[in-house]
């Protein structure tokens, strides 16, 4: 008999359900005797012992549909040890329900934050096997994660639905995408949907450049200017304040976010008229698309695998096109973010693109 306990933590994102699907049809495939636990919002339902015991059927018919089944919380990892209202000790609570419950495996389905608190139960003594799962794609150890195309998808489709307005008009139009601290999601749709300036938290702008690159447009008889903004695109001034300086600079910030504060900027500077479209969690909604259903679903076998080989403190991953096992010690705490000096960054320059910079 094998007991295999399941959680969805973090921010959700598209094809978490296809992923469960996968692990539970690999494990079933092959063994008839196995019990699921599925714990509720995360690492909440493991504290808290809330889960329900599951069977092949309640993962069948899920592979389209979005959202998790399991039900998503974020619980902070650096809140991880410290007890909770009541004085109770989350990590001896989690010991506590796996133990209880007899599981041979935790099998985990997170980002970066779930991936520190993986790895923590895993130095607990816990088997643990992690998939990979976030819009963001900034997890070390894989090139892709699950979500991260399906985001792509409706992010540049917002692109592309500004284009067919903004060549009506003469105005510059600003799309906030998703990623506050790394900017693959605008990287990727912002090629993809033809932008004309990318702003990403890993590159700092220059807003002199960006005005610069509005008026070379208009110069050149374009009359509007597409900017596809990453949330947490910082520009070269606040990117010299320490961490905590910006954080306060940003809590008395009077915009909701990043794409208003450009705009305002933007208008003063160039005279031009400035809209903003913020996509905002559709970007995490809807049917996974093609590629991260093919990517969860095999994620999910290869998780399968590994459970019932018996190799645990795994993330599953792919690393140039081929699945891979990646130590979950190596994993935790490392950002994967986007390289200025990187290939696709100078190729997007070559195409004229801007992101702001010198
Ligand atoms: O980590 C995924 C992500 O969608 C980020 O891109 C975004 O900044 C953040 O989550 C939004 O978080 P929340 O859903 O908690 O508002």
């Amino acid at each position: 008999m094998l007991r295999i306990g399941m959680l969805t933590s973090g921010g959700d994102c598209q094809a978490l359900n296809a992923a469960m699907r996968g692990v539970v049809k690999g494990l079933t495939a092959k063994s008839a005797d196995v019990e699921i636990y599925g714990f509720k919002d995360g690492y909440k339902g493991l504290i808290y012992s809330n889960f329900s015991m599951l069977t092949s059927k309640d993962f069948s018919g899920i592979l389209t549909v979005g959202g998790t089944i399991l039900g998503t919380s974020r619980q902070p990892f650096k809140l991880m040890r410290e007890p909770d209202k009541d004085g109770l000790d989350k990590v001896a609570a989690m010991k506590h329900t796996y133990h209880k419950l007899n599981l041979d495996c935790l099998v985990v389905l997170g980002g970066n934050g779930t991936h520190k608190t993986a790895n923590l139960l895993r130095e607990e003594g816990l088997n643990v096997i992690t998939l990979p799962k976030t819009i963001d794609n900034d997890l070390w150890g894989t090139d892709m994660t699950f979500g991260f195309q399906s985001a792509v998808d409706i992010a540049t489709n917002t692109i592309d639905c500004i284009h067919t307005t903004a060549t009506s008009h003469s105005r510059v139009f600003i799309v906030e995408i998703m990623g506050h601290r790394v900017g693959w999601v605008a990287l990727h749709a912002g090629i993809a949907g033809g932008a004309d300036i990318i702003l990403l938290p890993e590159i700092p702008y220059d807003l002199d450049v960006i005005s610069e690159a509005i008026e070379n447009r208009t110069k050149a008889g374009k009359h509007f200017t597409i900017i596809a903004v990453a949330e947490g695109a910082i520009s070269k001034e606040d990117a010299k304040l320490s961490k905590k300086e910006y954080k306060e600079k940003l809590k008395k910030r009077k915009y909701p976010s990043i794409a208003y504060e450009l705009a305002e900027q933007i208008q003063k500077k160039t005279d031009q008229e400035v809209r903003i479209t913020v996509p905002g969690h559709m970007q995490r909604g809807g049917t996974p698309c093609p590629y991260d259903r093919v990517l969860s679903t095999r994620f999910g076998a290869a998780a399968a695998e590994l459970i019932l080989n018996k190799e645990y403190g795994y993330m599953v991953g792919i690393q140039n096109g081929e699945i891979v096992k990646v130590p979950l010690s190596e994993v935790a705490g490392k950002l994967k973010t986007v390289d200025p000096d990187s290939q696709i960054i100078k190729e997007a320059k070559l195409t004229g693109i801007s992101f702001g910079n010198k």
